[in-house]
């Protein structure tokens, strides 16, 4: 067995880590960590430390670490068929079986499922799927995309455009152009403290119809968003805030693209983010919660009305001209049916309703009156804390003062994972959806702990 010297050594100067500052990385300045195993809600390293992962990964191990039946099925898929591909009309029973599993829980306007590896490969799957249903139905300049500030849709070229934070553009020159950004639908930094969530509501309504109206609506073609802002913060919508930013679209002929890799499969304690707050998207997209991160899986739901254009489309043009080598990847397909069929059995959907308010709540007991705390909130199974300098007129701390990250170091020293956000001085909280209330309470211990070494 390689020792963890060697291990750190090699790790240095091979392995290029997403997300991560790769100089300091390089030249030691920063922790790494080797993961070697985990269970439940915990993982476990090299240097024998037992982690409690209140982040659940990257928001995506949501049956928890350890279930043998995902890996008992993976196995089972593996020698029985590693692969074959999914072109022209071929399938395996995992995949159809996905597919169909998908469907029956998504929303009942929804038609089919294209299957990819992540959340970014989706979402550029998406947008192509638009273009081309604008194309079929003789628009051809109906094709710019609304995404919102702080909206986190992927890193790739069109999907880092999408997203609406601003390391993933600097130096990267984008946005592409044909990507557009709205006002974040985020109450707490609302422009104006006097208005009420339902003013704010309007307002956002108001700013993406004025948008519409300066760009043309002739020339835009969707509107993607999280039912809850996860990366940009982990940011529910101000009350009102789908209705009324759907009664935009729907004015102005605009297909709305529900990005629900975060939400889908019960993190918000429904099935989908779609159920929760009303949402009748057009294409959904989906990942993580789908294999539980057991395997690289994603897909695109398509509904009824994209699907009729798409295959009018290939009636006038001759096959799609899309697809992936790995496209319903039949080792991933048995892990996302294992999954689905565990977070069934062990209702995990109801699940991360309880606990995730349960959790929240006790949260907001233990450090909602610190006086740098500005706000704790959160929706099912995703919580996060906003420090602030100073709580009363919600001055923000200096970014250069790292609050967020400190308190997320000190966490971690506590035994537990947070995710201290990229853009502000948030502490997110998105523990598998099999939390308990106990480790609920560990969670809540151990930030108040942290809290209290960083900021007093
Ligand atoms: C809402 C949302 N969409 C898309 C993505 C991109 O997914 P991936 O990292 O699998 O490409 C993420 C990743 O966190 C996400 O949170």
């Amino acid at each position: 067995m390689l020792t963890n010297d060697q291990l750190d050594k090699w790790d240095r100067e091979n392995f290029f880590h997403p997300s991560t500052h790769l100089a300091q990385h390089a030249r030691g300045e920063s922790p790494n960590r080797i993961v070697t195993g985990g269970s439940g809600v915990y993982i476990e390293d090299r240097d024998g430390n037992r982690l409690l992962d209140a982040f659940a990964g990257l928001y995506c191990v949501n049956v928890g670490y350890g279930r043998s039946e995902i890996a008992d099925a993976i196995a089972a898929q593996a020698k029985e068929l590693a692969y074959y591909h999914a072109y022209v009309g071929h399938g395996t029973e995992a995949s159809i079986t996905l597919a169909r599993m998908i469907v029956e829980r998504a929303p009942k306007n929804m038609s089919k499922v294209y299957f990819g590896l992540g959340g970014s490969d989706a979402n550029e799957t998406n947008i192509k799927l638009v273009w081309y249903y604008n194309n079929i139905l003789g628009r051809p300049e109906k094709k710019k995309i609304i995404s919102r500030w702080r909206g986190y849709h992927g890193s790739g070229l069109m999907t880092g455009s999408l997203t609406g934070l601003e390391l993933f553009h600097k130096k990267f020159d984008l946005p592409l152009s044909q990507v557009i950004h709205t006002e974040a639908p985020y109450y707490y930094r609302r422009p104006d403290m006097a208005m009420s969530e339902a003013q704010f509501s309007a307002h956002c309504a108001a700013e993406l119809e004025a948008l519409i109206e300066r760009e043309g609506a002739d020339t835009i073609a969707a509107f993607i968003g999280e039912p809850v802002l996860g990366t940009g913060g982990i940011v529910p919508p101000p009350a009102g805030y789908w209705e009324a930013i759907q009664k935009v679209l729907r004015k102005h002929d605009i297909l709305l693209i529900a990005d629900e890799v975060v939400t889908a499969f019960g993190r918000l304690g429904s099935m989908f983010g779609s159920h929760h707050y009303g949402l009748e998207a057009d294409i959904i997209t989906i990942a993580k919660g789908l294999t539980s991160a057991y395997a690289p899986l994603s897909g695109s739901i398509v509904s009824d009305k994209v699907w009729k254009v798409l295959e009018r489309g290939t009636d006038e043009n001759g096959p799609i001209g899309h697809g992936w080598t790995y496209s319903a990847h039949p080792i991933c397909a048995a892990a996302g049916v294992a999954n689905l069929e565990l977070i069934d059995k062990l209702d995990l959907v109801t699940n991360a309703g309880k606990v995730g308010g349960y959790f929240r709540k006790a949260m907001a007991e233990a450090v909602g009156d610190h006086a740098h705390v500005g706000e704790v909130r959160g929706e099912g199974m995703l919580c996060a804390i906003e420090f602030v300098e100073e709580r009363d007129n919600r001055r923000f701390f200096d970014p250069s003062k790292k609050i967020g990250p400190q308190i997320a170091a000190a966490l971690l020293k506590q035994g537990v994972i947070g995710r201290a956000m990229p853009q502000g001085d948030i502490l997110g909280f998105a523990p598998p959806l099999c939390l308990s209330d106990k480790e609920a309470d560990a969670i809540v211990a151990a930030t108040v702990k942290a809290v209290s070494a960083v900021v007093g």
